[in-house]
């Protein structure tokens, strides 16, 4: 089996797909294909586009066909819930799956969500530790930063959401303070950034805003100067560098793209489904190429 390639398909071949709408832009399928090329599995990863309003009938016949997992993005993270027989303990945290493993006995559906531990293991890969001294602040209110408050919530951390509209913010850190006793979350509007990032050691981009194709905008109000020591962490991959990043580092900051969020949480998806280890440089530098491309 090693050196399969990609095209080989036979009848003992295995798939995975990744459900969403759209699903074009998704690198998932290549990042996953070349790891199992790599490691000489007969496995394959296929791009799914399925309409919101058939979520369930994809569901049961992604289990009916036999495929042994799925990974689910935007918009179906928090609609697919309903339709799995079992959630893990992170999904009850964030509210949202985003890896689906299909139970090869029974055909059962078990939702996993491998942000949270991407986060947590790109920030690790990076050498940033977070404890009590640490005071962390999230741009953002939505899906991502979701995932990115309950992957710190047990660190001690204190925690900041800034967002636009406030009252999603309110709303995020009062289910966030919920979900793990004695942590310190609190929400302000974008008029309060400079006075909440003064004291930062890491600032948090789950926003939207800079993402392709809107790459000259940022999240940063015009000027707030940048905390001198603090760690700028972008989730946007798409663009690699985001004009925040690059703003941040021109103040000196130590900047960080959502590159290694991806990576790692395609990694957790690919060992829940297959138990192995993927090669997780091969699976960075198969992304690095084609957002290098565009
Ligand atoms: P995701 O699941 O990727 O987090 P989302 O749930 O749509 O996507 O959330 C997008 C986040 O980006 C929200 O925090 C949103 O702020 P609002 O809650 O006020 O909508 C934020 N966002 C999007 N566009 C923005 C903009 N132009 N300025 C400031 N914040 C913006």
């Amino acid at each position: 089996m090693e050196g399969l390639s990609i095209a080989h398909i036979d009848g003992r071949t295995q798939l995975v797909g990744i459900l969403g709408y759209p699903v074009a832009h998704s690198l998932s399928p290549e990042m996953h294909n070349a790891a199992f090329a790599e490691l000489g599995m007969n496995w394959r990863c296929v791009p799914l586009l399925v309409h919101p309003d058939k979520l369930a009938e994809a569901l049961r016949g992604i289990a009916a066909l036999g495929f042994r997992g799925a990974n689910v993005t935007v918009p179906h993270k928090v609609a697919c819930i309903p339709y799995l027989d079992r959630v893990t303990e992170s999904v009850n945290i964030v509210g949202a799956v985003n890896t689906i493993r299909v139970d090869g006995s029974d055909g059962r559906l078990e939702g996993f969500n491998t942000d949270v531990s991407g986060f947590l293991t790109d920030l690790a890969a990076n050498q940033i530790n977070i404890g009590k001294d640490s005071r962390v602040v999230i741009l953002g209110a939505g899906g991502a930063a979701r995932a990115i408050g309950a992957g710190l919530v047990r660190s001690g951390a204190h925690i900041t959401l800034v967002n636009r509209t406030v009252e999603r913010g309110l709303q995020l850190a009062s289910f966030l303070r919920s979900s793990w006793e004695g942590c310190e979350v609190e929400a302000v509007g974008l008029e309060e950034l400079e006075a909440v990032t003064r004291e930062a050691t890491l600032i948090v981009n789950a926003t939207s805003v800079g993402m392709f194709p809107h790459t000259d905008s940022s999240p940063w109000r015009d000027g707030v100067p940048f905390p001198k020591n603090a760690v700028l962490y972008d989730t946007i991959y798409r663009p690699l560098q985001t004009k925040l990043m690059r703003d941040a580092e021109r103040s000196g900051l130590r900047v960080i793209g959502g590159l290694g969020m991806l990576i790692h949480q395609g990694a957790a998806a690919f060992e829940i489904w297959t138990g192995r280890k993927p090669p997780i440089d091969l699976m960075r530098a198969v992304c690095l190429k084609r957002l290098s491309e565009n």
